[in-house]
């Protein structure tokens, strides 16, 4: 059986759609809001465009690159037809780019008559996507069924409803988001209906992004981070957050607002506190913040010897991969934050109390501070090794994405969680406050850039490097200062 090569196109197009599109459009409206300069009707045309880049060109295009790789390997089978692989980017990039310039352009061409012209554009980028997206789903429920009976392979069972919940909710929100912008260019609408982008983000960040994120988490941070292999039910708990995300997104489906509104409120406060508890229970089981169990086998990076230096403590790696690490253990803190304050929102519905926590704070908890980290992590540990590199090319720039990238999230969701009386007793606090919210989003465009230049010089350093034991001895040497260093572990 032949696997395919990886395909690292996705990775530069969501790099450049996060660079060009995503991040560079956050700064601007961080920009705008935080000094409330004035905004028109076209303003909030400009933040669903940024919304979508961020979730499908950044972090659903990176995921679809990884999963389309790791999959079928994870299944042990190969995708049926991997040239299709090609046309996925075919329909994705000229349908994000649609979405970026007509997005940008139609908040400024209200009046003019190319707005209907426009629009259209837009919706066709929503077709565009959609057909990436059916194309990209099909290939990997293809591996899935190909890999026979799912029962004897135990590492893909478990993580299956995780796998089903991405598949369903990638289709789910390529539909929504076709039908919405079909409805915005008939109507000549500036931007798409409210209640039901709300409900379509809401669908993609619960049923893609963080069953992704988890499914992924299980399977490779054992063998990266040096923790126990998962001797948990992952598959209940993947049914149960499965459960929490239904009780908290079905009942806010836009038709079901106005029956009985007090029933429908303490539904979704039950799916949310639901949700914030299983996600902190998996965190728990998963084991890498708290480090409560032993590793379940001898691990062979314990053993060294002359032809085998010391790996840094506690972990695998000789530091080839810079300090992976750090955006990982962020990245599951703002989870832990996210969830807590889901839990506790949902809670105190359910008393009959209210908390007043921003939505978008929680939000962005979870896109900026969990997936984006977890992407800076994975991607600098997990690709080299995918593009035949045998280290990543500057450990200084996994240090400046991490910094840069946990500055942004701090700035950009700080201020929304500080509470009045804060800013009523503090001098200049409202200044201060709102100057952090707005350099959030150009700390975290400088983190993707860092990254992006980071994995560009990685993709172009020469392939072959010195193998085996020699390679982990010049790294232990350089670490340790007993040698010059061998060229680029900075
Ligand atoms: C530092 C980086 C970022 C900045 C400065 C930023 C800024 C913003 C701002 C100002 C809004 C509008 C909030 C409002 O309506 O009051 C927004 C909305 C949003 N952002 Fe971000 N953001 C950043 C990162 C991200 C990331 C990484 C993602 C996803 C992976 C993301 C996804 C979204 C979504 C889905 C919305 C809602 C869009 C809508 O209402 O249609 N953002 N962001």
């Amino acid at each position: 059986m032949q696997y395919a090569e990886f395909h690292s196109g996705f990775i530069w197009t969501s790099l450049t759609t996060a660079i060009a599109g995503g991040f560079a459009f956050g700064a601007y409206l961080a920009v705008v809001i935080a000094y409330g300069f004035p905004a028109g009707r076209g303003f909030y045309a400009l933040i669903q465009t940024h919304g979508h880049l961020q979730l499908v060109g950044w972090a659903g295009v990176f995921i679809m690159g990884i999963s389309l790789h790791f999959i079928p390997r994870l299944a042990s089978f190969p995708l049926p037809h991997p040239e299709r692989v090609h046309y996925i980017l075919w329909l994705m990039v000229p349908g994000l780019l649609l979405r970026a310039v007509g997005g940008a352009v139609l908040a400024s061409f209200e009046e003019s008559p190319l707005f209907v012209p426009l629009g259209w554009l837009v919706g066709a980028s929503g077709l565009l996507e959609a057909g990436a997206i059916v194309l990209y789903v099909s290939l990997l429920i293809g591996t899935m069924r190909g890999s026979g009976s799912i029962g004897k392979l135990p590492a893909l069972s478990a993580v299956k409803p995780f796998f089903g919940m991405m598949a369903a909710g990638w289709i789910l929100y390529a539909c929504l988001n076709l039908f919405l912008l079909l409805h915005m260019a008939l109507t000549g609408d500036i931007a798409v209906n409210s209640g039901w982008n709300e409900f379509a983000i809401h669908a993609f960040i619960s049923l893609v992004l963080l069953p992704v994120a988890f499914a992924l988490s299980v399977r490779l941070f054992p063998l990266y981070l040096a923790l126990p292999a998962p001797d948990w039910p992952v598959y209940g708990i993947g049914y149960a957050f499965l459960l929490s995300v239904l009780l908290q997104l079905v009942p806010a489906a836009p038709p079901l607002a106005g029956f009985a509104p007090d029933v429908i409120r303490l539904v979704i406060a039950l799916g949310t506190l639901l949700k914030g508890g299983v996600i902190l229970w998996f965190v728990w089981q998963l084991d890498l913040l708290t480090r409560r169990r032993p590793l379940g086998r001898h691990a062979r990076f314990l053993d060294t010897g002359p032809d085998r230096p010391p790996t840094r403590p506690g972990l695998p790696d000789y530091g080839e991969f810079g300090r992976f690490e750090r955006p990982v253990y962020a990245a599951y803190t703002w989870l832990v934050l996210g969830a807590f304050m889901e839990l506790l929102g949902g809670a105190a519905i359910l008393l009959g109390y209210s908390i007043p926590i921003a939505a978008d704070a929680i939000r962005h908890m979870y896109l900026l501070g969990f997936i984006t980290h977890l992407i800076f992590g994975a991607s600098v540990r997990m690709l080299p090794g995918f593009i035949r590199r045998k280290r990543v090319a500057s450990a200084a720039l996994v240090d400046a994405t991490f910094w840069l990238g946990s500055a942004a999230a701090v700035c950009r969701v700080a201020p929304l969680l500080s509470p009045a009386w804060l800013f009523d007793r503090l001098p200049a606090s409202d200044l201060l406050a709102q100057t952090i919210f707005a350099i959030s989003g150009t700390l975290g465009w400088g983190a993707v850039v860092c990254l992006a230049v980071n994995l560009w010089q990685t993709a172009n350093a020469p392939m072959k490097q010195p193998s085996g034991a020699n390679w982990a001895i010049s790294i232990a040497h350089s670490r340790s200062g007993k040698r010059p260093e061998g060229g680029g572990l900075s």
